[in-house]
């Protein structure tokens, strides 16, 4: 074996390890609470019975543990598609389906009040649709979560071949020696403020790639973050 090659193994064995690592690390805070919550029923009932539980602690509950589950289910739904990315099996299914119906669709789902959205594309793309969606899920999620609550401008545009989906926040931005690596595996800026394994934007980004498109990013220190998704049509 040559330098090369066991370089290349050596930073994969790396790779695989701080995976490993990171992500067992990100499950256990949602398993945890998972478990004291349903161990605390389960106690309660043990010493009042099953009855004695209120319909509002039983919704207080629910609501709970069904973020927690979500949560999780994100978490493996990202590790399956490193998974397929690393193992060349991240395959697209594209079809044809209508911009601006899909973006309403989209945005009506997410509920944040604090979307401001300019759409204007009555126009047939074919993409993967589920995929697009979870691009757009992320940048938006990022949005919500580093924007600081802020006001979200979501705008669509069309220029020749290509669709222009632009997600900006007016949030603290991103530092300039930051810009680069958030796009890398596992990069998460500020750790206190992720609840993911800083693999929303690189996933991304394959996705997009596979598109034929690109990502452009552009940030200011105090005045925001937008992402624009420069897409071919078809
Ligand atoms: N709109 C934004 N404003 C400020 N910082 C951002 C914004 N979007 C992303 N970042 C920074 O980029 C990092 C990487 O983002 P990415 O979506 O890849 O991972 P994550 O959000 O940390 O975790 P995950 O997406 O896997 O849940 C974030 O941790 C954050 O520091
Ligand atoms: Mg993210």
């Amino acid at each position: 074996m040559d330098y090369t090659s066991i370089k290349k193994l050596y930073e994969s064995l790396a790779l695989k390890n701080e995976f490993i690592c990171v992500a067992s690390h990100e499950l256990k805070t949602p398993l945890t609470s998972l478990m004291l919550q349903v161990e605390m029923v389960k106690r309660f009932m043990d010493h009042h019975g099953a009855d004695a539980i209120s319909p509002v602690k039983v919704k207080s509950l629910i609501n709970r543990t069904h973020q927690d589950v979500l949560r999780l289910s994100r978490l493996v739904d990202d590790m399956l598609d490193i998974s397929r990315i690393n193992s060349g099996k991240f395959t697209m299914n594209y079809e044809y389906f209508n911009l601006d119906e899909f973006m309403d669709d989209f945005l009506d789902k997410v509920a944040y009040s604090q979307i401001r959205k300019k759409i204007n594309a009555p126009i047939l793309v074919k993409w993967d649709k589920f995929r697009i969606e979870q691009v757009m899920l992320n940048l938006l999620n990022n949005a919500i979560r580093y924007g600081e609550e802020s006001q979200i401008d979501v705008e669509v545009s069309v220029e020749d071949n290509l669709a222009f989906i632009t997600i900006r926040d007016y949030g603290p931005g991103i530092p300039m020696e930051m810009q680069k690596k958030i796009f890398e595996r596992f990069e998460r800026g500020d750790i206190s403020k992720s609840e993911g394994l800083g693999l929303g934007l690189y996933i991304s980004q394959e996705i997009i790639q596979h598109h034929k498109g690109k990502i452009l990013l552009e940030s200011e220190i105090g005045k925001g973050t937008s992402f624009v998704l420069q897409i071919p049509l078809t």
